[in-house]
């Protein structure tokens, strides 16, 4: 009996005990997305309250990062803090300091450390980048709760990123989507360190950018007839005399807006300006840049194939095209110019006597290598303007232009075809990277999308390396994105559900090293990042309920 007692007490004391390490090694879970490169975790914490100091350490140009920082304790946490330079003498006051170390190469071009410990936080960074980003992972380390004493844990953290690009690609064309939800995407990208915003500008379906030379691209380019309440793929064509009322555009005053809101969040934005093909908005407002002359319209919906594509073989095509990418290079400081290539039906191009003439005139065997002269052409051009030029993976039909960089979306191929042939390469296939696709099989319960499946899971088990690409041949892969179609995505809050959290999978896809990679750890992550996903009022399909943080609506088509 007394044998029993002892064995009891002794089984309760170790229960305590484990008690207690289980919980200090959950304090030592920081949720962080996207992991850190390294973490080590203390016991205690350092605490943020209205005493606390914000030093910057690292010149003007952190100023602004110090400012932000400022203001998202003051609007999420109703914190007041102060915000000082170069001072930190004050006894009893907890400081936040930022310190820029241009030779310190530990971290990198984008790195930084973090170090919290109980009188002081230090974000050291070679870069302002690197402060940039420690600041984010600040903002996570900060609980979410309403509270004005706010504990962060005693930390030290090393970082860095995996890929140079870290990209999210949004279609504003099948739909548009205002200035506004433009800077809140960008929002989401930087807080998940994530520096490449690929901006899809022009399709069949709509012009969004103003170019001053070209007003009618715009004017016209810009507006479809209303045609929401039926199915994409079963929109019907204009009426005769029917206005075409639903669109919008971008003016250049608005596009200098958000490049200058991207940058003050180290994201390059890349433009794309589609051709040969998706360019039926274009030739709605100039026709004669087509094969046949026209007339077109704006498409309400989806058509296939699209065999109405620029002229090849007209110098006035040409002519227009350089016109429109002076003002777009003019527009946008990134080095990029994408000028996406894809899927351009070449049966008007077999019919035409300028492109057939062409062909001959340049000694080419066929359309597609007619595509290939085209995509060339446009390099040179763009060369002259200091850019380099991306475009999707057809571009790699007929002969790759001399220095472009592909994009690989029909799988990973064209990602290993053009990193051999010394080109460089973003990978994004379709079977991880198209978040328009469903996230549940379950599709009844999900608002209507284009089709696929691509649960979290195949987001997250995402590897850029192509396989069995040499390992020489591997800093050719620049890094990953995902890509955000809106056929079917009408408004923000609905590209928020379609992006998160697979956008926070494909973050740690580029971002983290690859042994960090753990895919319940990261799930399990995620249930804190969205009480962090609430805070900042960002819609997303829990992976755990199954459901929006707010009601998306169901996309309904009556006809
Ligand atoms: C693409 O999805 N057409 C690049
Ligand atoms: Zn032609």
């Amino acid at each position: 009996m007394v044998r029993n007692i002892v064995i009891l007490m002794m089984f309760s004391f170790l229960c305590v005990v484990f008690r207690q390490y289980a919980a200090e090694s959950s304090e030592m879970n920081l949720n962080l997305i996207p992991e850190p490169f390294q973490v080590s975790a203390g016991k205690g914490h350092f605490t943020l309250n209205e005493k606390t100091i914000l030093s910057n350490h690292a010149g003007r140009a952190a100023e602004p990062i110090l400012n932000r920082f400022q203001q998202y304790l003051e609007q999420y946490y109703s914190l007041s803090v102060d915000n000082r330079s170069e001072d930190e003498s004050a006894p009893g006051r907890g400081v936040i300091e930022w310190i820029l170390d241009p030779d310190d190469p530990s971290t990198g071009d984008e790195g930084y450390r973090l170090e919290a410990g109980r009188r002081k936080i230090r974000i050291t960074a070679a870069s302002e980048a690197g402060l940039f980003y420690g600041t984010m992972t600040l903002r996570q380390l900060i609980p979410v709760k309403k509270s004005r004493v706010l504990n962060i844990p005693f930390v030290t953290i090393a970082d860095k990123p995996r890929f140079k690009w870290r990209g999210m690609h949004l279609d504003v064309c099948r739909h548009f989507f205002p200035v506004e939800f433009i800077k809140k995407y960008l929002d989401i990208l930087a807080m998940h360190k994530m520096n490449v915003f690929h901006w899809h500008l022009t399709e069949d379906q709509g012009w969004r950018i103003e170019i001053r030379q070209y007003p009618k691209l715009t004017e016209i380019g810009a507006w479809r007839v209303d045609r929401e309440h039926q199915h994409w793929n079963r929109r019907t064509p204009p009426e005769p005399g029917e206005k075409a009322t639903y669109g919008g555009f971008y003016t250049q005053d608005e596009v200098r807006e958000i490049v200058q809101y991207a940058a003050e969040r180290y994201i390059t934005v890349v433009p794309e300006i589609e051709m040969p093909g998706h360019a039926m908005a274009a030739l709605a407002a100039y026709p004669e840049l087509s094969c046949t002359g026209g007339p077109f319209h704006v498409m309400p919906g989806s058509y296939w194939p699209i065999n109405d594509i620029y002229c090849a073989g007209k110098e006035s095509t040409f002519a227009f095209l350089e016109n429109v990418l002076s003002e777009v290079a003019e527009l946008f400081p990134g080095p990029f110019v994408h000028i996406g290539g894809d899927e351009a039906g070449k049966a008007n191009w077999k019919q035409c006597p300028d492109c057939q003439a062409r062909i001959r005139d340049e000694g080419l065997h066929d359309e597609r290598e007619l595509q290939s002269y085209f995509i060339r052409r446009i390099e040179k051009f763009l060369a002259s303007k200091h850019k380099k030029l991306i475009g999707w993976d057809e571009i790699l039909e007929g002969g790759l232009a001399p220095e472009a960089t592909v994009m690989s979306w029909r799988g990973m191929e064209g990602g290993t075809e053009a990193s051999r042939a010394g080109h460089d390469a973003v990978i994004c296939p379709t079977a991880n990277c198209y978040l328009d696709y469903y996230q549940s099989e379950d599709t009844e319960n999900e608002p209507v999308a284009i089709g696929g499946y691509l649960p979290l899971d195949s987001v997250y088990a995402f590897e850029p390396i192509p396989p069995g690409l040499e390992t020489d041949k591997q800093h050719h892969i620049l890094g990953a994105q995902g890509n955000v179609w809106t056929e079917y995505i009408p408004n923000g809050n609905h590209v928020e559900y379609m992006a998160l959290p697979r956008l926070c999978a494909i973050a740690e896809v580029v971002w983290s090293a690859p042994e960090k990679r753990d895919s319940d750890g990261f799930k399990n992550r995620l249930k804190t990042h969205y009480k962090y996903l609430d805070l900042l009022d960002i819609n997303y399909r829990n992976h755990v309920t199954g459901k929006p943080a707010k009601p998306t609506p169901r996309t309904y088509y009556t006809e």
